[in-house]
């Protein structure tokens, strides 16, 4: 954290004060494509990066820059950099990173387009890629140590809400000259800080948490300048920029960031208690309770325990689903997460839709699971909710 100043003061301030114009209080959206310079000196220096400015919005651009100096800020990074979506940002860091020959090794929860790229794209570059079992770290340790360019974690995992131990993972990492990029989406910069374990990237998927309000896609990743540099290089020439207006909305769901996961961290621990001791579930994921395979290591990693859970019905089937989701009032049946409003949905939908069956179930994923975003609503009125609509089925 920058000059030890709270995360909630960064979440308001971090990256705004130095973009601010002509006395207005909030970030302008810049629209020009392009930035013109009467000395071509100057132009000159500002496309070689030896003088602040910008040339072209698809490099970069000021209302999008004020966004990536606030997760910048919040994540503890040297740098930043950004791109359209989330999968924009993590194709940009591996194919920016990433050339034939390496190998990469991760884990088989991911979410669903980070698997995609993982078992279908990479290969096609000659990138080998090997995916452990996600909460098998004496597996993932040894996998490392065998040798691997880069080691990619997601912590907690989408949709299964696992949990990776950062510290040892990053440990074996070091010690095998990897570089580490975390997934830190489901936690958020208020629950968890993977650099400070000495990762040397954390992403988001900024359409989640960070914007808040499903409202503007986006992606950001921060830290090392020099990965970050390389990153950024591949974006601009991809062309997977984020939108000035996408980042002015996330720069203004971000203010709230601290505000919205207390109540999230809060709401979601008394919903995954619930639903624990409610006769028609079968099982609840949730790493905030005592019985989550992975509690112990979220205590110690995770300032609060997120959002996101998910549980299986005792009727455990798609079709029990089906039945389920209709009779919620107070929760989109829809494929986003980490919005104001509780989102709900099967994976089949949501988090790997891009998947066929087979791959599912080769993740352990199972085709009745329910990811349950919380969201900021009285939680008394979203365990009402469910209440109601478990009683249906
Ligand atoms: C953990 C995680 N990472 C990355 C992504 C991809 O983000 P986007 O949909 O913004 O491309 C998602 C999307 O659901 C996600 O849940």
């Amino acid at each position: 954290m920058d000059n030890a100043i709270h995360a909630g003061t960064l979440a308001v301030w971090g990256g705004e004060a130095q973009s601010l114009m002509q006395g207005a209080t909030q970030v302008p959206v810049v629209h020009s494509v392009s930035f013109g310079y009467k000395d071509l000196d100057e132009w000159i220096q500002v496309a070689q990066g030896e003088k602040p400015g910008h040339i072209y919005g698809r490099n970069t651009n000021p209302t999008v820059q004020a966004f990536e100096e606030k997760v910048r800020q919040m994540e503890g990074g040297e740098a930043a950099t950004s791109a359209a979506t989330g999968m924009g940002i993590i194709s940009s860091a591996l194919f920016g990173l990433l050339a034939p020959g390496d190998r990469v090794v991760s884990v088989k929860d991911t979410y669903g387009g980070t698997n995609k790229l993982f078992i279908e794209f990479l290969p096609r570059f000659k990138v080998d890629v090997t995916l452990c079992d996600t909460t098998d770290h004496e597996a993932i340790e040894a996998e490392v140590a065998k040798g691997c360019r880069l080691l990619y974690l997601e912590t907690p995992t989408n949709p299964t809400i696992k949990v990776v131990d950062l510290e040892r993972l990053i440990t074996a990492a070091r010690k095998a000259g990897a570089i580490v990029i975390v997934d830190n989406t489901f936690a958020t910069p208020i629950n968890q800080n993977p650099l400070q374990y000495g990762a040397d990237l954390v992403l988001h998927s900024a359409t989640k948490f960070l914007g808040g309000h499903a409202d503007a896609l986006g992606g950001v990743i921060c830290g090392d300048k020099h990965l970050v540099k390389q990153i950024y290089h591949f974006r601009e020439i991809n062309g997977a920029t984020l939108h000035p207006m996408a980042a002015y909305l996330l720069l203004r769901g971000m203010k709230t960031l601290h505000l919205r996961v207390a109540q999230q961290n809060k709401s979601a621990l008394e919903i995954a208690r619930f639903l624990a001791e409610h006769p028609a579930v079968d099982r609840v994921h949730y790493p905030g309770l005592e019985s989550h395979e992975n509690h112990g290591i979220a205590r110690q990693q995770m300032r609060g325990f997120g959002g996101m859970l998910s549980f299986e019905l005792k009727q455990n089937s798609l079709a029990a689903v089906k039945k389920f989701l209709p009779r919620l009032t107070f929760a989109h049946a829809a494929a986003n997460l980490g919005s104001v409003e509780t989102t709900v949905g099967p994976p089949v939908t949501t988090s790997h839709v891009e998947c066929t069956a087979q791959e599912r179930a080769a993740m352990g994923i199972p085709e009745g699971l329910i990811r349950y975003s919380t969201g900021i609503e009285d939680t008394r009125d979203l365990i009402a909710d469910l209440t109601q609509a478990l009683e249906g089925i």
